[in-house]
């Protein structure tokens, strides 16, 4: 497997004094899902902030397809999409107008077949010259998606994307996601749900306080929690359960 993201070292200390990360080192490999699965406060976004350059690292390196997030940042960047954990969009543009311009501020050149495929693939299309502040809270998280697509990254920062989300939008989501790594994206995203988890990742990752506490493969670790289910088909429905 060939290593896209490499984490090393990585600590964060908040100005407030706060030590937020400490020595986080992990791998991701080209074409997976990664799920980083931790409680509130345990670090996750701010992992996430420091790789797509929004956050300074106070210790440590990260690397993206070989390239340095400080030393060479816009090559760096120019690989990475993000959907932010919380909604924050332009209210007063389209559609249209917010995802196309999010391609240009990457240095790409304009491509509207690509912005309409990729709009099309979010069910947003018929919504492109929609002012934002007309969507509903599903359809901003969706736009949200479609703007980090729109310089076609090859790695896709997921924070919490199904929080506050329907459960059918919620399924929607999970198809998107194993729609996006079929194309050939590598995909990280955050979850507080073990079920999100074992759904969608390839491995896991569990942090806590700061500390990443275990990766592994979802097989192994389902394994590990010792889950266990029995499937019992009936040939006749059964009234009660017998006591046997
Ligand atoms: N700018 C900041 N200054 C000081 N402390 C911060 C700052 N941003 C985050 N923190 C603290 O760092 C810790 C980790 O926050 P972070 O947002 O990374 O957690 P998270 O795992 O994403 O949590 P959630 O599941 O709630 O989104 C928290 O204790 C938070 O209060
Ligand atoms: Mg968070």
């Amino acid at each position: 497997m060939q290593t896209i993201l490499s984490i090393e070292n990585l600590s964060k200390v908040y100005a407030s004094g706060f030590r937020a990360l400490s020595g986080v080192n992990l791998d991701i490999d080209r074409g997976e899902i990664f799920a980083l699965l931790g409680p509130n406060g345990a670090g996750k976004t701010t992992l996430i902030s420091i790789i797509c350059g929004i956050v300074n690292a106070s210790e440590g390196h990260v690397r993206v397809a070989g390239h340095d997030i400080v030393a060479d940042y816009r090559a760096a960047r120019s690989l990475i999409g993000l959907v932010p954990q919380e909604l924050t969009t332009d209210s007063f543009e389209t559609v249209w107008a917010t995802v196309s311009f999010s391609r240009g501020l990457f240095g790409k050149p304009p491509n509207p077949a690509y912005v309409e495929r990729v709009l099309r693939d979010l069910s947003l299309w018929e919504k492109r010259n929609n002012k934002i502040l007309t969507l509903s809270g599903g359809m901003k998280r969706r736009v949200l998606i479609a703007k980090a697509l729109a310089h076609e990254p090859q790695v896709l920062f997921l924070d919490e994307p199904t929080a506050g989300v329907d459960v059918e939008l919620r399924r929607d989501m999970w198809e998107l996601v194993r729609g996006l790594k079929a194309s050939g994206v590598t995909i990280i995203l955050t979850t507080h749900y073990i079920d999100e988890a074992e759904e969608m990742a390839d491995r896991i990752g569990v942090i806590n306080a700061g500390e990443i506490m275990l990766v592994e493969r979802k097989d192994a670790l389902m394994r590990k929690l010792g889950r266990k289910q029995l499937t019992l088909q009936l040939d006749a429905p059964l009234g009660a359960i017998p006591p046997a």
